[in-house]
Order: structure tokens, then C-alpha cells, then sequence
């Protein structure tokens, strides 16, 4: 069958199966493999694109079902050379180690502040219940979140850059 969907703002139209998972159709057939995938059964939210704004878990979601729709991966946070809010926050705040989740929970998250710009640490738990983190731990996942919330325009798009000297290596 032909589908056709909006992937981070370029139209694509593919011939595919119609068993394609969505998170399988990202991944081998466009080539966007900053969508992770990990246990298969709904469970880690590695996997989590933004379809139409709202957060999915593509390996819950057939390709087909996407047929017409606005899908957001990783790959589409950035604009214009200028990292997200919410990628700046998760490296000024150390929101990751491995980085195996992290896609899933920045797309979360900019889900959560399109929504409700300045959501308390609560607010922001619950949108990532469905994300599971093994490595870093939630408390600086949290403080990423918010501070993309104090920050809604990335300082790299303002020039405003961070002084080199308190920049820690990101081995993810
Ligand atoms: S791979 Fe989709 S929820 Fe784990
Ligand atoms: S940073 Fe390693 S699983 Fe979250």
C-alpha cells in the first residue's frame, strides 16, 4: 500500500507493508534513527514521536495509521541550526547519560510546553509516566524541562551562547 505523511515538515510517500510498524518505517525506511527502539511492547517510551503535536509510541502504531498525518521526530527539533529549548535544557541540566531515552522524553516534553508553557514538576512527571529512564534518574530530567520553560527561545538562537568554561562534555 502507498502512504504519504509529513516527517519533520518534508512530505514522504512511500509503498510499504501494511504490518510496517510506524517506529520501523522511521527508522529503515527514512533513515531517522534518533527514533530509539527499545522494548517493543509499549512499555519504555524510547520510541515516542510526536504525531499531529500529541506524543505517540511509534511501535504501537502501524506506518498506515500515519497515512495523511504530521509526524515530529528528534531529527526535526532543531531549526535553523539552533538547538531546541528543550535540547539546551537537557544539556545545561545534564538530562541524560546514555541517551537511549532521550528522544522520546525531549519530544515529550516539548509536547508538555506547547501545551502548558510552564508546567510545575508534577505536571511534568506525569507527561513522562509513560518513559522510562535506567541511567540518569528523573530529578534532572525534570530540571531540563523546566529550564526550557525559563528559557523559551534557545539562547544558541539568540547568540546568547553559554560560557564555553562551564560546559561539561555530553558523551551521549
Ligand atoms: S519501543 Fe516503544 S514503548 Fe518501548
Ligand atoms: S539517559 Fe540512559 S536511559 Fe535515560
Amino acid at each position: 500500500m502507498q502512504i504519504s505523511m509529513s516527517v519533520n515538515g518534508n512530505e514522504v510517500t512511500r509503498d510499504i507493508e501494511p504490518r510496517v510498524l510506524l517506529v520501523h518505517f522511521i527508522r529503515e525506511e527514512l533513515g531517522l534513527t534518533g527514533t530509539h527502539w527499545g522494548c517493543d511492547t509499549s512499555n519504555c517510551g524510547t520510541c515516542v514521536v510526536l504525531m499531529d503535536g500529541q506524543p505517540v509510541k511509534s511501535c504501537t502504531v502501524l506506518a498506515a495509521m500515519a497515512d495523511g498525518h504530521e509526524i515530529r521526530t528528534v531529527e526535526g527539533l532543531a531549526s535553523n541550526g539552533a538547538l531546541d529549548p528543550v535540547q539546551q535544557g537537557f544539556m545545561e541540566e545534564h538530562g541524560l547519560q546514555c541517551g537511549f531515552c532521550t528522544p522520546g522524553m525531549m519530544l515529550t516534553a516539548r509536547a508538555l510546553l506547547d501545551k502548558n508553557p510552564h508546567p510545575d514538576d508534577g505536571e511534568i512527571r506525569q507527561a513522562i509516566s509513560g518513559q522510562i529512564c535506567r541511567c540518569t534518574g528523573y530529578a534532572t530530567i525534570v530540571r531540563s524541562v523546566q529550564w526550557a520553560a525559563n528559557h523559551p527561545v534557545s539562547s544558541a538562537a539568540t547568540g546568547d551562547a553559554a560560557d564555553p568554561s562551564e560546559a561539561e562534555e555530553v558523551t551521549a
